[in-house]
């Protein structure tokens, strides 16, 4: 548990947010457009590398050390298949037709972080790969559908259990969403998982994600020998979603949202 407290902040800092956070949306989508059978997961690095820094930013993943070594060797995360979170970009890593994949980017800009993920078909998914897809995505508006002041964080975590587990898939446990703003990392924790009613009350000025990862068979994760790469304890797919949220008077504003 952190024992760190929540920041609540100033409309002046949350504006600062919603450019971060316009800013990761529009890398997403720019780095989401290249997806498709024969690209490598490095060539989709270099890219968010290149397009960051050109748009006066800094990647959060490169170097990224929350618990000492080893530091995050990438500037953004490619999770497929099974991996659940924190793949790690590589020129032999090749998509091929009916992949699913996360991509997770963290752009700082002026010091504030923004936070979003989408997980995308590579060519054509199979029915499996898609429900499973439409579904953690639904998972995501559910959650950010709970947040308003008043309400309590558990209201997400129930919601989001609820609408997964009535497909029978498993609602991961060991990564949760997080408060950000100009620290990647920090309190509150948001379980994707949990009971209505409980936690902490939302307060506007409260900024955090929701990023549930959602796999078709058991919820247990294990990570692999580099240290990051989590994946499902057997071997089936998982999928992701993410967005960057701020709590309002009256809501929530998506900070992480693409404008049409
Ligand atoms: N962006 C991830 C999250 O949603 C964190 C990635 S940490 C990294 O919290 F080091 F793997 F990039
Ligand atoms: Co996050
Ligand atoms: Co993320």
């Amino acid at each position: 548990m952190s024992s760190e407290s929540i920041v609540l902040m100033s409309p002046a800092e949350i504006a600062k947010m919603r450019d971060a956070g316009r800013l990761a949306a529009q890398l997403l989508h720019h780095i989401g457009a290249m997806v498709k059978p024969g690209i490598s997961t490095q060539e989709l690095n270099d890219e968010a590398e290149k397009w960051t820094k050109a748009h006066g930013a800094k990647s959060a993943p490169l170097g990224y050390a929350p618990g000492g070594p080893p530091p995050f060797p990438r500037s953004i995360c490619t999770s497929v298949n099974e991996v659940v979170c924190h793949g790690i970009p590589n020129s032999k890593h090749i998509l091929k037709n009916g992949d699913i994949i996360n991509i997770d980017v963290t752009p700082i800009l002026d010091g504030y972080y923004g936070d979003t993920s989408r997980t995308y078909f590579v060519g054509t998914p199979s029915p499996a790969a898609k429900q499973l897809v439409e579904v953690t995505e639904e998972c995501l508006r559910r959650g950010i559908a709970e947040v308003s002041p008043g309400k309590r964080i558990g209201d997400i975590g129930a919601a989001i259990q609820e609408y997964a587990e009535s497909f029978g898939y498993g609602v991961v446990r060991e990564f949760v969403g997080h408060g950000v703003g100009k620290v990647f990392h920090t309190a509150p924790q948001i379980p994707h998982f949990g009971t209505r009613g409980k936690g902490r009350r939302f307060e506007a000025g409260m900024v955090f994600t929701i990023e549930p990862m959602i796999n078709i068979g058991h919820w247990r994760t294990k990570m692999l020998n580099d240290g990051w790469t989590a994946v499902t304890i057997d071997g089936k797919l998982s999928a992701q979603f993410e967005h960057t949220l701020a709590v309002t008077e009256t809501g929530v504003e998506i900070l992480t949202r693409l404008e049409d």
